[in-house]
């Protein structure tokens, strides 16, 4: 009896890892409602229109002209309010030749990436003690999967421009890019703590602050 206790309570957590299930057909975000939840409150239902469940724009290309030489285009719950409670959302990546989509987490969904045009090499890394560097190169219409939390990037790799549409499994992601939180916190993490995990010296750490 405790096992079956015990299981339930394992499933009943793992559900809980992902966006919570809808307890309606459709709860479009009230951007503007005054009371804070979990996520947005509800529009009136018999207000909603088709445009509340849509998007346009995603066949543009983003703007790659940046230190990086990539543009992520979001359509999260902030794009396209009919996302709000369902768990799902997605993203336009462009990519420069030879830009990257830096080193970065999302704190609330697992990535699943579809190459539509031009060549990435991809990867993520495990927790700790592993930290196993999982990496690969995806030619057009080549599907890679990032597991929810673990740093990944991707780089274009082929001398035109290269374009990645993602799914995620949560309306609102999130993303921390390793480098800003390192280095471009607001205040700073004090350039000894920093030394000490890179093994650098106050100096390197300090450059590289600056540029954050
Ligand atoms: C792209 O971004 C750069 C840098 O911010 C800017 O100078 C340029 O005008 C932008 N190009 C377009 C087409 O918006």
């Amino acid at each position: 009896m405790a096992c079956v206790f015990i299981f339930l309570a394992l499933v009943f957590s793992m559900a809980m890892a992902a966006d919570h299930s809808p307890l309606q057909d459709f709860c479009v975000a009230d951007m503007n409602a005054q009371v804070m939840v979990n996520g947005f409150a509800c529009k009136n239902p018999s207000l909603v229109q088709a445009n509340d469940f849509s998007f346009a724009g995603l066949h543009m290309m983003g703007n790659t002209s940046n230190a990086l030489g990539s543009r992520v285009t979001p359509v999260f719950v902030t794009q396209l309010a009919g996302l709000n409670t369902l768990g799902i959302s997605m993203a336009r990546i462009d990519y420069a030749p030879w830009g990257i989509n830096q080193p970065h987490t999302h704190p609330r969904a697992t990535e699943i990436l579809t190459v539509l045009e031009g060549s990435l090499e991809v990867g993520f890394v495990t927790s700790n003690p592993e930290n196993r560097h999982i990496t690969k190169v995806l030619y057009k219409g080549d599907v890679f999967v990032f597991p929810v939390n673990l740093v990944h990037y991707q780089r274009n790799v082929g001398k035109t421009n290269a374009i990645a549409i993602a799914a995620l499994s949560s309306q609102n992601p999130g993303v921390i890019p390793i480098a800003n939180v390192i280095f471009g916190s607001k205040p700073d993490i004090s350039t000894d703590i920093l030394a000490k995990a890179f093994q650098a010296s106050d100096d390197v750490i300090s450059a590289i602050q600056i540029k954050f």
